[in-house]
């Protein structure tokens, strides 16, 4: 299918789906897809576990656009590119976009293969994108508070455990040294990642609504004698992608939850 199916189905809700997540998709009724090499100024992700492209899905008889892999800036991409699906997003009317990750657990009372609702972030990669752009957005709010109580509601309402937390993202893309990780938890952090922040900066400036769920895939370097390899973080996405799609749907569309 081409672009112009994406835009004239018109979704106002995305979904943009992490390392190892990309099953997710699945879970809702896909209609088609479109290649994000087939979207102007964007191109096909790199790393293994994810697909790189645009899936349009409908749930409850309402379109959801779902983005199968993302870019990262360690692939060594500006933070303006890494964003270019949001962009693209917002000028096709998505309206609110839930952005997921996997990310590795600081948090002592998290467990593995669970997930954390990102309550704020920590941007430690050192840019942005809106550098060269408009200047002193607000970013007081960037993960909607009534978002996260619809969530944390639809988690309750089918049973599953989610945590809360502070989401920090570094560059990568080496995985962190324990150090860095006890200087992490010191600072607030709950969860670590290499991705979410700059989307997130992009979907706020854009006026879009965000949310953010971290899929807590390992616990960082020095909590447990370890070591971190991507293609575990892969599997334990997979496994936990289940959950994360229960509660999304849950959440999206389930009718206690109107507004959304
Ligand atoms: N660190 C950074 N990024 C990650 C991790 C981690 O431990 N796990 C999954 N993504």
């Amino acid at each position: 299918m081409s672009l112009t199916d994406l835009q004239d189905a018109r979704p106002e809700t995305a979904i943009v789906l992490g390392s190892g997540l990309g099953a997710v998709a699945e879970a809702f009724g896909i209609e088609y897809e479109v290649l994000y090499a087939d979207v102007p100024g964007l191109s096909a992700s790199t790393v293994l576990g994810h697909a790189g492209r645009f899936v349009l899905a409908r749930h409850n008889g309402k379109p959801i656009l779902i983005a199968q892999g993302r870019r990262h800036l360690y692939e060594g991409l500006t933070a303006h590119e890494v964003t270019a699906g949001v962009r693209f997003m917002h000028s096709i009317g998505v309206k609110r976009v839930v952005l997921t990750n996997a990310a590795g657990a600081i948090h002592e009372s998290f467990h593995i293969g669970g997930l954390m609702l990102i309550a704020d972030h920590i941007n430690l990669q050192g840019v942005t994108p809106l550098l060269g752009g408009a200047h002193f957005h607000d970013m007081s709010e960037v993960y909607s508070a009534a978002w996260r109580e619809k969530l944390h509601a639809a988690a309750q309402t089918i049973g599953l455990k989610l945590h809360s937390g502070v989401y920090a993202a570094l560059l990568g893309p080496q995985y962190e040294t324990p150090a860095e990780i006890r200087m992490l938890r010191t600072i607030g952090a709950d969860a670590v990642g290499m991705s979410t922040v700059p989307e997130a900066i992009q979907a706020r400036a854009l006026d879009m609504e965000v949310a953010g769920i971290s899929m807590l895939t390992n616990w960082a370097a020095g909590l447990k004698p370890q070591t971190l390899h991507h293609a575990e973080v892969v599997e334990v996405g997979k496994a936990a992608g289940a959950c994360l799609a229960r509660l999304l749907k849950a959440a999206l569309f389930h009718p206690p939850l109107p507004g959304v």
